[in-house]
C-alpha cells in the first residue's frame, strides 16, 4: 500500500479523528508526523503524547491552520460544514495548486470548495459515516471537476484504513449520505424497537439489548457467511410456510414498508440538496 505523504487535517472531531486514530495503525500512515489543527487547547490535547502527530489549537495559535497547510500534500478538511467558507478563506491562499483537498462536510459540493480556492488544488468529497471508529466504516468518495486519478486514489488510501471505499459520481455523495452516512442512525432505530419489543413481552433492558444486538450480529455474519445468496433467501428461510415469522413480516410489509423507506430517503437527500444550496 502506498503511504500518504505530507498529511495536514484541519479539524479532528468525531469524525476525521476516528479517521486519523486508525490511519496511525494502517501502513499508509505518513513517515512525517500528521499536522492536526483543532479550535480548542482541550482537543489538540489528546494528541500531547503522541509523537506521530503535530497538533496546534487555534486557541492558543491563531495561525495554525494556515502553517498546518503550508507544504502539505493532502489536506483532510474536518470542520463542521457551516464552519467551511470562513476557513476555506482563512487558507486560500496557502494551499498550493497541486495540493489534494479532502472534504467530509456534508452538504458541500466540490465546486463550491474549488470556487474558494487557487486552481489547480484538487478536490475530493469524502462521506463517511460513524463505524469508522472501529474501521467497519463505509465512506463514499467522489471527485471534483479538478480532481484527477491519482486524488482519488490518495482519497481511497485515507479511508480505506476505516473500512470500505466506494467511489460514486459526485451526484450520488446525497444517496451514500442517506444510505450509509445516516444508516447508523437508520439500524440503531430499528434495533431499539426490537428491544422495545422484548421488554413489552418482560425481559429487562439488558437482557432484551443483548438479545436484540446479538441477533442483528448473527443475521449479518449469516449474510457476510454467504455473500452470493440475495438478502431476500436468507428472509425466505426464517419465514416457514404458515410458521411465526412470515406472520411478522406480513404486518410489517402490509405497512407499506417498502413506501415508507422510500419516502424517508427521499427526506433524507432533500434536506441534504437544501444544504448543498444553502452552501454553493
Ligand atoms: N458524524 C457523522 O456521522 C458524519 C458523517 C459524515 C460526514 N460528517 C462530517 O464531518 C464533519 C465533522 O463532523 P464531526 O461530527 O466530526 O464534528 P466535530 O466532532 O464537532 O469536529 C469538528 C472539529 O473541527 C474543529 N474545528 C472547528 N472549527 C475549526 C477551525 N476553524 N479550524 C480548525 N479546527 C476547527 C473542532 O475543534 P474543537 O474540538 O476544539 O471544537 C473539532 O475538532 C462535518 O462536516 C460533518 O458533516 C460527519
Amino acid at each position: 500500500m502506498k503511504k500518504l505523504a505530507k498529511l495536514a487535517m484541519i479539524g479532528v472531531g468525531n469524525m476525521s479523528g476516528a479517521v486519523l486514530t486508525r490511519l496511525l495503525e494502517s501502513p499508509a500512515a505518513p513517515d512525517e508526523p500528521v499536522r492536526v489543527t483543532t479550535r480548542s487547547e482541550a482537543s489538540a490535547a489528546r494528541y500531547e503524547h503522541n509523537s506521530r502527530v503535530r497538533a496546534q489549537a487555534l486557541e492558543s495559535n491563531p495561525a495554525a491552520n494556515r502553517e498546518a497547510c503550508r507544504d502539505a500534500s493532502v489536506v483532510l478538511l474536518g470542520v463542521k460544514p457551516q464552519q467551511l467558507p470562513d476557513l476555506l478563506a482563512e487558507l486560500s491562499d496557502r494551499i498550493a495548486p497541486g495540493t489534494v483537498v479532502i472534504s467530509v462536510a456534508a452538504g458541500v459540493e466540490t465546486r463550491a470548495i474549488e470556487s474558494r480556492l487557487a486552481g489547480g488544488v484538487r478536490v475530493v468529497r469524502a462521506m463517511p459515516n460513524t463505524p469508522a471508529t472501529v474501521g467497519l466504516g463505509v465512506t463514499g468518495i467522489a471527485g471534483g471537476a479538478s480532481a484527477d486519478a491519482e486524488a482519488l486514489e490518495i482519497t481511497r488510501t485515507l479511508f480505506a484504513a476505516v473500512g470500505e471505499v466506494v467511489e460514486v459520481p459526485e451526484s450520488q455523495i446525497p444517496a451514500i449520505g442517506a444510505i450509509s452516512g445516516s444508516g447508523p442512525g437508520h439500524v440503531f432505530l430499528l434495533v431499539e424497537q426490537m428491544i422495545d419489543a422484548a421488554m413489552h413481552y418482560g425481559f429487562d433492558r439488558e437482557t432484551a439489548t443483548r438479545m436484540v444486538v446479538q441477533t442483528f450480529e448473527g443475521s449479518i455474519a449469516l449474510l457476510r457467511n454467504e455473500p452470493e445468496t440475495e438478502v431476500a433467501t436468507h428472509r425466505r428461510r426464517v419465514m416457514s410456510p404458515k410458521g411465526t415469522t412470515e406472520q411478522s413480516i406480513a404486518v410489517l410489509q402490509d405497512a407499506n414498508l417498502t413506501e415508507l423507506f422510500a419516502a424517508a430517503f427521499a427526506a433524507n437527500v432533500r434536506r441534504s440538496n437544501e444544504l448543498a444550496e444553502q452552501l454553493r
